[in-house]
């Protein structure tokens, strides 16, 4: 089977404050999607990458020329629809079933090479799949509509989930079709087929950049890493 990276870059990005969508804010230089693109095609086990785009995007061409990932305009109203195109859009570029698809969050611009490379590691002669994520380390506080605690969650077995996460094609698919635009992520999709996605320890820095002070953070942590 081979490996593809699929980059759902269709979102608005309400809660980020920006002007225009978040994956063309620049950071260090360039735009967020610039660096999302550029650690998934330093990873040499990934036959090609595609990104969505939402079908009234003209800003990809010219803020990210020369790229030569696939790309497909073929964004919906969730991220799930967005996958959901992106997925179709592979198969009719060749893609398979058990092709295995990596789909990895275009806000996740602080993405490493080596964090893929573990979870490829660990994920490609797994049954089910898995996804790259983070222990919890704060205190969970489930909140009511007046920002008043309703209960503390056992935090001990809980885990952030990241992107990317790996999973086959034809397996995602059906995962995804079957749970609708509800689910935020491939992993609980899959989840609600009955099976058990492998969690792949990476780093906090693998955060998705929403919130509008999460600009700053990126920005720095990149100029830490020149
Ligand atoms: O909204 P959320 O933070 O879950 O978005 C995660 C990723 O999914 C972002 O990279 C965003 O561009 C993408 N997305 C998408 N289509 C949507 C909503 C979000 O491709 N309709």
């Amino acid at each position: 089977p081979r490996l593809f990276a699929l980059v759902p870059a269709a979102g608005i990005g309400e809660r980020a404050g920006a002007a225009g969508p978040k994956q063309y804010v620049d950071i260090g230089g360039l735009p967020m999607l610039a660096h999302t693109l550029a650690a998934l095609a330093a990873v040499p086990r990934i036959a090609q990458t595609l990104v969505v785009l939402s079908p009234a995007d003209d800003r990809f061409e010219a803020a990210l020329p020369g790229c030569t990932a696939w790309v497909a305009r073929v964004g919906g109203a969730s991220r799930a629809e967005s996958v959901l195109g992106g997925l179709a859009e592979l198969r009719r570029r060749g893609a398979t079933d058990d092709d295995w698809v990596l789909v990895h969050d275009a806000a996740r611009c602080l993405l490493r090479p080596e964090w893929v490379d573990a979870l490829i590691d660990a994920c490609e002669h797994d049954d089910v799949g898995g996804l790259l994520a983070q222990p919890v380390a704060d205190t969970l506080k489930a909140g009511d509509a007046d920002s008043r605690v309703s209960a503390t969650v056992d935090r001990r077995d809980k885990w952030a989930a990241q992107t990317p996460q790996m999973f086959r094609l034809g397996r995602v698919e059906r995962a995804l079709q079957a749970m609708g635009a509800a689910a935020t992520d491939e992993a609980s999709a899959v989840e609600a087929l009955g099976l058990r996605p492998r969690l792949v320890r990476a780093s906090m820095e693998n955060f998705k950049v929403t919130w509008p002070e999460d600009f700053t953070l990126a920005n720095r942590l990149l100029a830490a890493r020149r």
